[in-house]
């Protein structure tokens, strides 16, 4: 210590020659080139060929298949190729930077990076999902071509038990700095107090001094409201910095009259950060979003936020965006959780792992609150080859990096330092294990509670043995009463239920339960992979409320008449046969869904058009339905105490079915019709979006439905389509939703699944056309046109 404190008071009487330059970050996403195999020499400076492919990331290569019954992988992975590639991107930075220090910052390379810059190693991160940031200073040629050499390595399989894609699949950025800089992910802002007319702001950033003298700085704080307008200044005190160390500088104001972050309510707040000189130098800037919020978890009475007690209604998704795979543009998350929070879901799980920062910022944006996930194993391994091979070394690392970089944004309420961890039956291993976690996750972010989704815990004991009593709150997958005894054991415990059925039977013990703060369905939307039990030709799991291209599934009517706040009302028929996991049970170990079993159908089209008796099903959060056959009333039935479906008998005729929804005074609030299809006969496509920029988020989302002659969706048209993209954009992708069905998502050819099918395109160009046509053997083709458009 003494020797260390020696040389830095020697190097504080040089005179300071440091570069003094505040921190700019550049997107770092195009010009990358991209080839497959383990290619010798592709990390020296020479080493690409004139055959490597150039690419834009983010970049999925996996995505682009061939899907193989046969894959390494096997169907956890979605029976999708995996392998090691390699990426390269030549860049050069200004002679007149040189001095400054540069960083490269990755959200996420699949799996086992190894990143090199000018042939030198830099770093190897092993966890595919991590941000990780690395400097390269020390290697750079300045006014003359630098090569950044990636490798990304799939290879050890089975790896993950669902699609976890490959390559580069996230974003990538180049920061620049001086030599006093924000200490990676350095800068945390919380708002400690919050009363009606006043918040309390605290920021902290911690500012590394890499200059060769000490220096004294303070942090002064701007804010922009929700509105865009200033929202008040503020300053901290002046600090030193000495050589060589990282010292945290804080400023501490408050925002008069906050506007609350809130569920659905997606109101931010900006701060603009500066530290400053005792000289009134700048030495560095920075930027955070932030919300004005307070969360609570309480023992009696389950999640507040705001003051308000608030069920937590939520869903875990995985990360893959469909046909997209892992490299997920923002507008298809975007229309993913708006579709949900549709539904009245307000709360998201990131199952089971770090998401992209982008993705928190849209759940900060459209007001979700999220459960964010670090692991899906610890030291005993789920796959052979999944992460449990490096945790003992890495997971310190992984979970502060984690931490750091998430816990800005207001949607995230709560962390998760697993799933379903198999470290449980050796209490004393795991509970070393979430010590350790724990203590990193409350010392980075003292401002929310750390759960985990406890497997089985009356197995392995962790209700007696205290494992579960050291977490803030103890989360349970499945087994809601279970986890409601263990309340009722020592009601002093604050629970909520991590991962739940879909089933009625796993809702009420929440809903009729104060103490338990909520649920996160299995699942919110359908996944690649995990379709090893159901096996091929299964490419995703079908245990979503949405399917793959968010189209909503009876079960996720069923849960909106439960969970929406506005009205609903939906008709259903009940089958003996349907794509539907809803009904069976969810349990690892227990039986995992069977693809095919009794459910219920959004449709009047039954195969059997004889008379015969239809099981019809209406779910609906209103008073009173009333359901009317060919206009002749069936009569009306209340709505069911216990939520179950209002149920009718319906001698079938063709024709049209349709049920009107009162409120207790009887006025309408919803209503639903189906009809039913004839012989499939045209094509009716829908766009969502009326122009598209060419970026890598913004894509054009156009809808395909196979119609009768009237213009009715005939609900088991399995047609062949043909996408056509003319002018001004390219097809970025073609799914159906089929979770059976292996046509590669970037084939402009694939049939309609229950007669749809949807159509995404991207634009190529800022200006023009963009013409998209679907057509089908004997159907009336149909065009919809696009208009491209330049960047906001
Ligand atoms: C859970 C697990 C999820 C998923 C699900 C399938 O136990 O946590 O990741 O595998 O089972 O039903």
């Amino acid at each position: 210590m003494r020797i260390v404190y020696a040389a830095v008071t020697a190097a504080a009487l040089l005179v300071a020659s440091s570069v003094s330059a505040q921190t700019t970050t550049q997107n770092f996403d195009s010009g990358w080139l991209f080839a497959k195999g383990d290619i010798e020499g592709a990390e020296t400076i020479a080493g690409a060929g004139s055959d490597w492919e150039k690419v834009s990331l983010p970049h999925d290569w996996a995505i682009s298949g061939p899907f193989d019954q046969y894959a390494p992988a096997t169907g956890s992975g979605g029976w999708l190729p995996t392998g090691v590639v390699w990426y390269r991107k030549p860049f050069t930075l200004p002679e007149a930077d040189k001095g400054k220090r540069v960083f490269i910052e990755f959200d996420g390379i699949m799996d086992r990076g190894g990143v090199w810059i000018n042939g030198h190693h830099v770093g190897h991160p092993p966890n595919g999902y991590s941000s990780v940031r690395y400097e390269i200073t020390d290697h750079l040629k300045w006014g003359a071509e630098n090569v950044i050499a990636v490798r990304a390595d799939t290879s050890a399989q089975p790896a993950s038990r669902w699609y976890a894609g490959g390559g580069i699949y996230r974003h990538v950025r180049l920061i620049t700095s001086g030599d006093i800089h924000v200490d990676g992910w350095g800068t945390y802002v919380t708002t400690p107090k919050i009363d009606a007319d006043r918040a309390t702001v605290k920021v902290e950033s911690a500012i590394i001094n890499r200059s060769k003298s000490a220096r004294t700085a303070h942090l002064e704080i701007s804010l922009t409201g929700p509105d865009g307008k200033p929202a008040g200044t503020f300053k901290g005190a002046p600090q030193t910095l000495p050589i060589g160390r990282s010292v945290k500088l804080n400023a501490e104001g408050a925002i008069p009259n906050p506007k609350l972050w809130d569920i659905g309510q997606g109101h931010l707040y900006r701060a603009d950060i500066k530290v400053i000189s005792d000289t009134g130098e700048v030495l560095e800037t920075d930027m955070e979003t932030f919300g004005v919020r307070q969360i609570e978890f309480r023992a009696d009475s389950g999640f507040w936020l705001n003051g308000k007690n608030v069920k937590l209604k939520g869903t875990a998704i995985h990360a893959d965006g469909g046909a997209f795979g892992m490299a997920v543009p923002l507008s298809f998350y975007e229309r993913r959780l708006k579709g949900l929070q549709a539904l009245g879901i307000n709360a998201i799980r990131t199952a089971h792992h770090p998401f992209s920062p982008e993705f928190l910022d849209l759940c900060d944006r459209l007001g979700i609150v999220v459960m964010n996930e670090a692991f899906d194993m610890w030291t005993v391994a789920k796959n052979p080859y999944d992460y449990h091979l490096f945790f003992t070394d890495w997971s310190s690392i992984d979970a502060r990096d984690f931490v750091k970089r998430d816990r800005n944004h207001p949607s995230v309420a709560i962390w998760s330092i697993g799933n379903e961890i198999h470290d449980t039956p050796y209490p004393v291993v795991a509970k070393s294990i979430v010590a350790r976690l724990k203590t990193i996750f409350n010392t980075e972010d003292p401002s929310r509670p750390v759960t985990m989704a406890l497997f089985r815990p009356n197995t392995t004991g962790d209700y007696k043995n205290g494992l579960a009593d050291m977490l803030d709150v103890v989360g349970q997958n499945y087994r809601e009463n279970e986890l409601t005894q263990a309340h009722k054991d020592k009601p002093t415990r604050k629970i909520i239920g991590t991962e739940n059925g879909k089933n009625r039977a796993n809702w009420l013990p929440v809903r009729d339960y104060a103490p338990y703060a909520g649920m996160f369905l299995w699942t919110g939307a359908d996944y690649l992979g995990e379709a090893d039990r159901a096996g091929w030709p299964f490419i995703s799991n079908p245990s979503g409320l949405v399917d793959r291209t968010d189209v909503v599934k009876p079960i996720g009517w069923e849960r909106a008449a439960w969970w929406s706040e506005t009205p609903v009302v939906k008709i259903g028929r009940r089958v003996t046969e349907v794509i539907d996991t809803s009904e069976l049970p969810t349990m690892v170990g227990v039986a995992m869904p069977q693809p095919k079993g009794p459910g219920v159908l959004n449709d009047w089209t039954p195969t059997d058009l004889k008379p015969h008796t239809e099981k019809v099903e209406i779910v609906t959060n209103a008073a009173e339905v009333e359901l009317f056959l060919n206009g002749k009333s069936l009569g009306k039935k209340p709505r069911n105490a216990d939520d179950s479906a209002i149920k009718y008998d319906v001698a079938y005729a063709a024709g049209t079915i349709r049920v009107a929804a009162f409120d207790s005074s009887g006025k309408k609030v919803a209503e639903d019709e189906l009809k039913t299809a004839g012989a499939p006969a045209a094509i009716r496509l829908v766009a969502e979006q009326k122009a598209i920029a060419p970026t890598f988020d913004d894509i054009g989302y156009i809808r395909a439905e196979v119609v009768d002659a009237k213009g009715v969706r005939v609900p088991n048209a399995a047609s062949l389509l043909t996408a056509t993209i003319e002018g001004a954009g390219h097809l970025a992708a073609f799914d159906n939703g089929d979770p059976t069905d292996s046509t590669l998502f970037q084939s402009p050819v694939r049939k309609a699944w229950n007669g749809r099918a949807l159509v995404m395109v991207c634009a190529t160009d800022t200006t023009g056309k963009i013409k998209v046509t679907v057509s089908g053997e004997g159907l009336k083709p149909a065009t919809v046109t696009l208009q491209a458009k330049g960047l906001n």
